[in-house]
């Protein structure tokens, strides 16, 4: 069987038909690729298929410019039964320079699921190093807070 992997690190370079009028990256665009490298993280760790449960506390920090060489950084921090919480970073850089900077954050739930779309149980992934335990504790926290978030909102649904 193979190893599961815990991180990944998707690279490549910002094109001229992800910006838009203003000539920065579309914050969909970033939406996509840290989606893209949600699932390829999940996927890595699970060996299975997984889907988008949750999505948030996306914060975009600075924009990026056409031909930024784009770093999209995935890692597991939490495991339940079937689902995995990802935090995820994105970097960009002139490829010239090679000066990175933090252009976005966030965190990614993503579910493993069979055929039928149903959840199925995953390998654990537990904590071994100081920031890993602090990123799982909270990872753990940020639970209780999307709770209550997710009741607060109910209202906006109709
Ligand atoms: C994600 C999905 C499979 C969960 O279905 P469900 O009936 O709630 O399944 P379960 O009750 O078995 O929950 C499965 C896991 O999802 C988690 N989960 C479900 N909804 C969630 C949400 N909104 N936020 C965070 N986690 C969520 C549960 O906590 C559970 O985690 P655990 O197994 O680690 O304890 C289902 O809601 C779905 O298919 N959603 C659409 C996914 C999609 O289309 N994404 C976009 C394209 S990939």
């Amino acid at each position: 069987m193979n190893k599961a992997q815990r991180d990944i690190t998707l690279r490549f370079l910002a094109e001229p038909q992800d910006v838009n009028f203003g000539g920065k990256v579309h914050g969909g665009a970033v939406m996509k690729w840290i989606d893209l490298a949600a699932y390829a993280c999940a996927a890595g760790w699970s060996s299975r298929y997984c889907v988008t449960a949750y999505a948030g506390g996306i914060r975009f920090v600075a924009p990026i410019h056409v031909g930024s060489l784009v770093e999209v950084e995935a890692k597991v921090i939490y495991t339940g039964n079937s689902s995995m919480h990802i935090a995820l970073e994105v970097n960009a850089c002139d490829p010239k320079s090679l000066n990175h900077r933090l252009t976005t954050h966030c965190i990614v739930i993503m579910v493993a699921v069979d055929q039928n779309g149903q959840s199925v149980s995953i390998p654990q992934w537990n904590p071994v190093t100081e920031i890993d335990k602090k990123q799982h504790e909270t990872a753990i926290n940020l639970m209780d807070i999307r709770k209550k978030i997710g009741e607060e909102m109910q209202i906006f649904i109709e």
